[in-house]
């Protein structure tokens, strides 16, 4: 019966065949103990001399890290086994032999692991933190499909900027100047009044010359947008869908999560609702804890959001900004002009900003004036200008980064292992 790692469970005692890959071996002249992978999950293989054939012994022999065959067994269940399980290997079928494989089980420094980033993948821990981000990415259309949202793919190439022209990546669209797009949203606007509830997941991409263990160059992002919702009414919405997400992984990644030596307890504690703190809150509890460089209008630096993060044990929402740290298109407070209607997510443990959001100007006139005061001269911007014309209503929406939401619930340092082949300032390879 041929199966795969993932699935041994349900052969036990049986004989089974799966394709597998040699991750590691141990040998004590009469007995060999092959460590097998086949991308589902990882079990050891017990070869024993006097139990098969020439053949078969010879071909373990042979075998060196990283060589792929067929490994014929009989299932094993086995308390001390990580997995539970193990094979009584009968015979072998070598497909191919590995050349010397630069990826040893000793230590390596981060920068030959991303020069070999093609090849780390096969890891235990790359593979446990990308079937993580799955999960994450499973549960999120899950929960947007469950909630009636529709998915709505906009364009990756633009005439226009979303979230201001600093970190734009130029390109040539024929005779045209054309950008990558950062963000999404102002196209989910328009599907939004259209549809009602839509969301996006897509690529985007920041010129930023920032070099931290929260920012990739391209990244990827959970954008929704709603009509007719206000801004506390999407607020709602995040904690919901992260709750989801969380929930989500703790159920179905449980090997990973062991895997990653992730403290579950912490993540067990992220249920909805999350608490909400004002900008001007967060100012004076920052005042408190000793910080004397941040003053009222500032944006807040990664120190920043750790320490206000530190207050609670869920992730928190900082709401109202001042209007001048933040997008052209956030509507201002009712009762105070100088901030808008908005809040980003902090997550827990130190790992920042995982969600931006806010309610949109539905009104014509303050949106002309901001087009002013922003210089957004460009015809690009035009079609946007008109959603206000043609049944404008109150709608919001928030985008969520999707690494630095796996980076926080693998409990990982950085966000260069959240994404597959991930794109920093000082590297486009492999
Ligand atoms: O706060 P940002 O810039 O918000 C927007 O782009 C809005 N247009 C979203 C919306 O309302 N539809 O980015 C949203 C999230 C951040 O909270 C962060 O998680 C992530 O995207 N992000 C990055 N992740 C990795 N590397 C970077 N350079 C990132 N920049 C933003
Ligand atoms: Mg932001």
């Amino acid at each position: 019966m041929k199966t795969t790692i993932s699935q041994v469970h349900q052969f036990v005692g049986q004989d089974i065949k799966i394709g597998v890959w040699l991750a590691n071996k141990r040998s004590s002249g009469k007995i060999q103990f092959l460590q097998l992978r086949d991308g589902t999950g990882f079990i050891q293989g017990v070869i024993v001399k006097k139990a098969v054939s020439e053949a078969a012994w010879e071909a373990a022999q042979q075998l060196t890290q990283e060589s792929s065959f067929y490994v014929y067994g009989t299932v094993q269940a086995d308390d001390r086994a990580p997995s539970g399980f193990e094979l009584t290997v009968n015979d072998i079928e070598v497909i191919h032999i590995a050349e010397d494989y630069p990826i040893t089980p000793k230590e390596h420094g981060t920068e030959f692991l991303m020069d070999n980033r093609h090849l780390w993948l096969r890891s235990s821990r790359q593979n446990a933190i990308l079937r993580i981000r799955n999960e994450i990415i499973k549960a999120t259309y899950e929960f947007f499909n469950n909630e009636a949202f529709v998915k709505i793919d906009p364009p990756i190439l633009t005439g226009s900027s979303a979230e201001g022209t600093t970190d734009l990546f130029h390109t040539q669209y024929f005779d045209q100047d054309a950008y990558l797009s950062q963000s999404g949203q102002l196209y989910m606007e328009a599907a939004a009044m259209a549809f009602g509830k839509v969301f996006s997941f897509g690529p985007t991409f920041r010129a930023e010359k920032s070099k931290t263990r929260r920012h990739l160059i391209e990244f990827w992002m959970i954008e929704p947008e709603m009509a007719f919702m206000d801004h506390e009414e999407s607020l709602q919405v995040q904690e919901r869908y992260v709750s989801y997400v969380v929930q989500s992984v703790l159920d179905n990644c449980k090997q990973e999560l062991q895997t990653l030596d992730r403290d579950v307890t912490k993540l067990g504690q992220v249920t909805a609702p999350f608490p909400r703190i004002t900008y001007d809150d967060a100012v004076q509890l920052l005042l408190e804890k000793g910080f004397d460089d941040i003053e009222w209008g500032e944006d807040f630096g990664a120190p920043h959001e750790t320490a206000i993060a530190e207050s609670f044990d869920k992730p928190v929402f900082i709401t109202n900004y001042p209007k001048d740290i933040k997008a052209f298109y956030m509507k201002p407070h009712p009762d105070n002009d100088d901030v808008v209607l908005c809040a980003d997510l902090i997550a827990p443990e130190g790992y920042g900003e995982i969600i931006g959001g806010s309610e949109r100007i539905d009104d014509l006139e303050l949106m002309k004036q901001r087009y002013d005061e922003h210089q957004l001269t460009d015809p690009a911007y035009e079609w946007y200008l008109q959603l206000r014309q043609y049944g404008s209503v109150p709608h919001s929406g928030f985008g969520l980064g999707l690494e630095r939401t796996v980076a926080w619930i693998c409990g990982i340092e950085h966000v260069r292992e959240t994404i597959p082949f991930p794109r920093l300032l000082n590297r486009l390879y492999p």
